[in-house]
């Protein structure tokens, strides 16, 4: 777990939320980071378990981060970030898009692809994860359909890290958004929340 609450940062600065948790975690030390890469290995493991199955993935409050989808890029091939920051989509869009100025995830898809012994075609790897990210957009937990005014086909996996807390400040509103993230389910799909144990 990290070491200190992501969510104390306002991701109005998505590069600055990049940079002060996910630069430090250098592929050559990774059990020397402060937690990014042991939270996403639960990933690999979730995905390559071969029990989460389906098509659709959406990541609900994802921010800028996109080391959660690299294993799931491997089996879902429509994955949908949502995310409530402009900046944060702005990071994922440019990561997409190829932009020379994009976060380099690079590191993070070496390491994924070492646990899954595809390292030798990491770059490959990296490229089914950006054809795999169909769409980013916006969206609220708040709201009855978070992703309102869209309207999409029920997802097979819902993915939500270290957004419900940052979003909710009471536990009523933290149950009203777990109602709400769950309507993107469709029926017998899977909901993987990663989230801190023991926050007020
Ligand atoms: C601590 S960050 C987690 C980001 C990313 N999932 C990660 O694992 O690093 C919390 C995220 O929740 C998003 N967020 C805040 N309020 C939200 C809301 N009402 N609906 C959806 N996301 C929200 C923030 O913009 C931010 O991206």
């Amino acid at each position: 777990m990290p070491q200190e609450k992501k969510g104390a940062r306002s991701l109005d600065d998505a590069r600055g939320y990049l940079e002060e948790y996910f630069v430090p975690v250098m592929y050559s030390v990774p059990d020397e980071g402060p937690g990014s890469v042991k939270c996403a290995d639960i990933f690999h493991d979730i995905f390559n378990s071969g029990e989460v199955k389906g098509k659709r993935l959406i990541d609900v409050g994802c921010g800028p981060v996109l080391s959660q989808l690299i294993s799931a890029s491997r089996f879902f091939s429509e994955i949908v970030c949502a995310e409530y920051s402009e900046s944060g989509r702005a990071e994922i869009e440019k990561w997409v898009a190829e932009d020379p100025g994009a976060f380099d995830w690079s590191g993070y898809v070496q390491y994924f692809c070492d646990m899954e012994g595809t390292r030798d075609i990491w770059k490959e790897r990296q490229k089914q994860l950006r054809q795999a990210i169909k769409a980013v957009i916006p969206c609220d937990i708040h709201k009855p359909n978070p992703i309102e005014p869209l309207q999409m086909e029920p997802f097979d996996v819902v993915i939500t890290l270290y957004c419900l807390e940052a979003a909710c400040s009471d536990r009523e509103s933290y149950t009203k958004a777990v109602r709400n993230v769950s309507t993107l389910l469709k029926s017998g799909g899977t909901l993987i929340l990663q989230t801190y144990i023991g926050t007020t």
